[in-house]
């Protein structure tokens, strides 16, 4: 695609633009010319799976989009090579659907106790913005399954800005990729500022947890086990930054999956008044707790639908090493290969009425026969999300816990534009007002 056909739409909306592109290719690869930048879009299913399953060794995660990654999270589970492997070895087993299921009730308590707070907004009859919301509420309970309870109020109450500075600081260096590391870029001292509030707050917390790790379940102390055997500083650096990567990846990615429900409940009243059945089925009025979990059937679908509309880890850019063939498309070494399920999951291609919210598509009983590869909101191959049991348990316990106090009311503009950041959230405000459920825990 031509320069000039291109930018200004990709400036506009760059996510939509590069769906449209893909929709028009019938899901064959397009070549975006960018001037000096001519990365591949490559969003056929078959295309996928090659890159990140059966030909993942030529298809790293190196290049422009990840070095901001590595400056904040160092050589951490988010990178590639000898490090990704051996956290990913380390952590893995922590996130297995046995070991989240031991987070369970003390997550629950956790939501139970924070969405306590919110009926303040409720009486108020306050309009909130939820994506902030969502996101202290989701800070506070990964802070919980990282840290137990070895990290005191005023710390964790530190991190969560200080991460947010560190992941949109270095908006400048994505922007100009090609500035060298000694170039003073703006953001740079913001960015080093909240490192060393992230590094004041977590390294004396590996230090204390190599010291006794205990027995714990929480995941610093898991981590102090595992690397027991390494050496001081290297193990402490690769513990701090395995836990900062876990909280990049899994606090703002569900704080904004769950933003997008919202208005989609409200747009689609003949879903929500379903999901408000299920849950006054299942919960109640009564506290959310694990044993609700395995009826909450038509949450699930909806969440699986709500990914595929929006899933927030919109965008997974590879590099090739050696030339490769693509279909019949030639790719050179060094070419970027850009991977969305965002643009895949909207191709007509694989999906009847791509842009329509249908819940259906999951039921437990119409399980669709699709590509593998039609469908990765958690991506695919090695480098496959090891959170989805965490966001399966998490994200329902916060939705049911909110269901079973309130009925949100919605005010946003339509349609919402994803914008394209870390996670892809909406360019606009959502603002939600909390209705008490008539004889609810709300009310
Ligand atoms: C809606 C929620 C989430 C979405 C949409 C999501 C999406 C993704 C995607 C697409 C990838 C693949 C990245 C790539 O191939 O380059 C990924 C990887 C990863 N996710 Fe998630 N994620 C979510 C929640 C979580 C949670 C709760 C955790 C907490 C443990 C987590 C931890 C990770 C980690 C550590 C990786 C890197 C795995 C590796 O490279 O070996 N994610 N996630």
């Amino acid at each position: 695609m031509p320069l000039r056909r291109t930018v200004r739409p990709l400036l506009r909306d760059p996510v939509n633009t590069l769906a449209g592109l893909a929709r028009q290719a019938r899901g064959e690869v397009v070549r975006l010319n960018l001037g000096p930048f001519r990365p591949y879009l490559v969003s056929h299913p078959d295309h996928v799976q090659h890159v990140l399953r059966g030909d993942w060794e030529n298809h790293p995660r190196e290049g422009v989009f990840w070095k901001p990654v590595e400056r904040l999270a160092g050589r951490s589970i988010l990178t590639e090579g000898p490090d990704w492997e051996s956290s990913r070895r380390i952590l893995q087993p922590l996130f297995t659907a046995r070991y989240v299921a031991s987070l369970a009730q003390d997550m629950a308590e956790t939501i139970d106790k924070e969405l306590t707070a919110w009926e303040a907004y409720a009486r108020e009859g306050r309009w909130i913005d939820i994506c902030e919301e969502l996101a202290r509420l989701v800070s506070r309970i990964v802070i919980r399954v990282l840290f137990g309870d070895k990290i005191s109020v005023a710390d964790a109450e530190r991190l969560a800005p200080a991460y947010a500075i560190a992941a949109t600081s270095f908006t400048s260096r994505l922007l100009v990729p090609f500035a060298p590391e000694w170039f003073p870029m703006p953001g740079d001292r913001a960015f080093r500022r909240a490192v060393e509030v992230i590094d004041d707050v977590v390294l004396p917390l590996v230090r204390q947890a190599r010291r006794d790790p205990g027995d714990g379940n929480d995941i610093i102390s898991a981590l102090a086990r595992a690397r027991a055997d390494e050496d001081g500083p290297a193990a402490e650096r690769r513990i701090r930054d395995d836990l900062v990567s876990i909280y990049g990846a899994s606090g703002e990615t569900t704080a904004v999956a769950l933003t997008w429900l919202w208005p989609l409940l409200h747009d689609h009243p003949e879903v929500a008044a379903r999901l408000y059945e299920e849950v006054e089925i299942v919960v109640g009025r009564g506290p959310v707790d694990a044993s609700c979990l395995p009826r909450l059937t038509y949450l699930k679908s909806v969440f699986q639908e709500m990914l595929r509309l929006y899933p927030p880890g919109w965008m997974m850019p590879r590099m090739a090493l050696r030339a490769n063939l693509l279909g019949d498309v030639p790719i050179e070494p060094g070419s970027t290969l850009l991977i969305s399920p965002y643009v895949t999951q909207r191709l007509e291609e694989f999906w009847d009425r791509p842009d329509e919210f249908d819940p259906e598509r999951f039921a437990v009983d119409r399980r669709e026969r699709r590509h593998r590869y039609a469908y990765f909101p958690f991506g695919g191959g090695p480098h496959l999300c090891i959170g989805q049991h965490l966001f399966y348990m998490e994200a329902p316990l916060i939705v049911a816990g909110i269901l079973a106090r309130f009925r949100p009311q919605v005010r946003a503009p339509r349609p919402l534009t994803p914008f394209p950041g870390a996670s892809m959230r909406p360019r606009e405000t959502v603002e939600v007002r909390l209705e008490p459920v008539a004889g609810g825990a709300g009310a």
